[in-house]
């Protein structure tokens, strides 16, 4: 059977990283999804990933446009062949308290988080559904679940990304494919060392393993849930967060 095909938006950022490399490993043709206006970076990212022996195929696209979204997918579909696995991991922060926050960093937080979550997964889930086989795992946050001072957009877009895929889950159930989400705390990437550096180490201090987590603690599970082991797992929130907020 040819390899089945996973893209992951936000693939060339520190998460997104760690995903495309757990979901190689597991034997998925990976294809990272970037901004376009990071096509430098996203080429370097390729050529780093290439000469480390790791084989990734890149693609361009604004998840925050559904007209780009839909670019993106055609392009991938045409040139390596249909998406069977989405992690939509693409998203940003515009940290600010509410009273000072601007309509633009609103927007800008909500349409590349959360409107995202429909432009990217409009473009696929009718072929996953079609085929009966599919895997689409939206990354969320700790913050979604327990809010965050200077994070009302974040929170709200990150809150609404599980909302959708209980939905969503429920909508393709029968059709083999599964919608699922993580949420994970403070993770070490270039997100996280943006928040200043005593603001940080009071959150660390509130996390019961003392310590941020790692990209791969995150890809790990995303990894698990691609498995056609977990099929039977859906519509469901996975907590990676060191026990920063813990539910059931
Ligand atoms: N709880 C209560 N009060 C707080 C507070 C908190 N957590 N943080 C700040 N304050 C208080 C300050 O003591 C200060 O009080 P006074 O006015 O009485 O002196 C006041 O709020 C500061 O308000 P400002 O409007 O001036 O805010 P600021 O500009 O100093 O800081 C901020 C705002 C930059 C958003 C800051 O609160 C911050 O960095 N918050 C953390 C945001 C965060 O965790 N972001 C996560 C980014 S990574 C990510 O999002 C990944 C993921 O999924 C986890």
């Amino acid at each position: 059977m040819a390899a089945r095909i996973a893209l992951v938006t936000g693939g060339i950022g520190g998460i997104g990283s760690a995903i495309c490399l757990e979901l190689a490993e597991r034997g998925f043709k990976v294809v990272a999804g970037y901004y376009p206006a990071e096509k430098d970076l996203a080429e370097e990212w390729q050529k780093k990933q290439a000469a480390e022996g790791h084989e990734f195929e890149i693609a361009s696209g604004d998840v925050s446009s559904f007209e780009d979204s839909q670019k993106m997918a055609q392009d991938i579909v045409s040139r390596i062949g249909p998406i069977d696995v989405l992690v939509n991991c693409a998203g940003i922060t515009r940290d600010k308290t509410f009273k000072k926050m601007e309509p633009d960093q609103w927007r800008a937080v909500i349409s590349t988080n959360l409107d995202s979550l429909f432009n990217v997964t409009r473009q696929v889930v009718d072929g996953m559904t079609e085929r009966g086989w599919g895997r689409i795992v939206n990354i969320s946050s700790v913050n979604g679940q327990r809010g965050q001072f200077g994070q009302t957009n974040y929170s709200a877009a990150k809150a609404g990304a599980h909302g959708f895929s209980m939905a969503l889950a429920q909508e393709v159930a029968r059709k083999g494919v599964t919608v699922n989400t993580i949420s994970p705390g403070y993770i070490a990437t270039e997100m996280t060392q943006a928040i200043a550096e005593e603001v940080r180490a009071q959150i660390v201090a509130q996390v019961p393993m003392a310590r941020m987590g790692t990209p791969e603690e995150v890809a790990y599970l995303v990894g698990i849930l691609c498995d056609d082991r977990a099929g039977y797992i859906t519509g469901a929130n996975y907590e990676v967060n060191g026990g920063l907020f813990m539910s059931f």
